[in-house]
């Protein structure tokens, strides 16, 4: 059984449900995870786990500032070569999780999924379909263990 930890910034919600649909995703492959805000997380927290999964929503065409002070966080940490993937929610233009994810695959060289990432509306995930991506996403990360 491997270990997954899905960490997030949500300000009204939404990139919390993905987080936690994306949980119970990694949960349904018979894998272990943790879902915790960025904000309580400490260094020595980031270690010991086989798959990452961090969670921002975009405001301002950017990520938001609890986003960026934890992957400084993750800078220390040294993730390199460990499985990744990014996900958040928008309305529109959805920049953040993007960033995210470029972030873990070019600075921190994290062996991140093909798949992108996760990058839904909100309006999608008022609806099943947001679901099933967050499920399908999990699957994706859980196949490459
Ligand atoms: C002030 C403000 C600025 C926003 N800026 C953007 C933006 O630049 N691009 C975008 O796609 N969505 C933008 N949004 C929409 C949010 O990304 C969207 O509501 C998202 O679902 C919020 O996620 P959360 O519930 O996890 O905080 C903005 C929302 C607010 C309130």
């Amino acid at each position: 059984m491997k270990k997954v930890l899905i960490a997030y910034t949500s300000r009204t919600g939404t990139t919390e449900k993905m987080a936690n649909y994306l949980a119970e995703g990694i949960r349904m492959s018979g894998n272990e995870t943790q879902v915790v805000k960025t904000s309580l997380l400490k260094e020595k927290d980031l270690s010991g786990f086989d798959g990452y999964l961090f969670g921002c929503p975009t405001y301002h065409k950017d990520m938001t500032g609890g986003m960026k002070q934890f992957l400084f966080l993750v800078e220390k940490a040294n993730l390199t070569g460990k499985l990744g993937g990014a996900f958040g929610s928008h309305t529109h233009s959805g920049e953040a999780a993007p960033m995210v994810f470029d972030t873990m695959q070019y600075v921190f060289k994290m062996d991140v999924l093909d798949l992108g990432p996760l990058n839904l509306t909100e309006m999608v995930m008022e609806t099943d379909e947001g679901m099933k991506a967050c499920h399908q996403y999990a699957k994706g990360l859980t196949e490459k263990f």
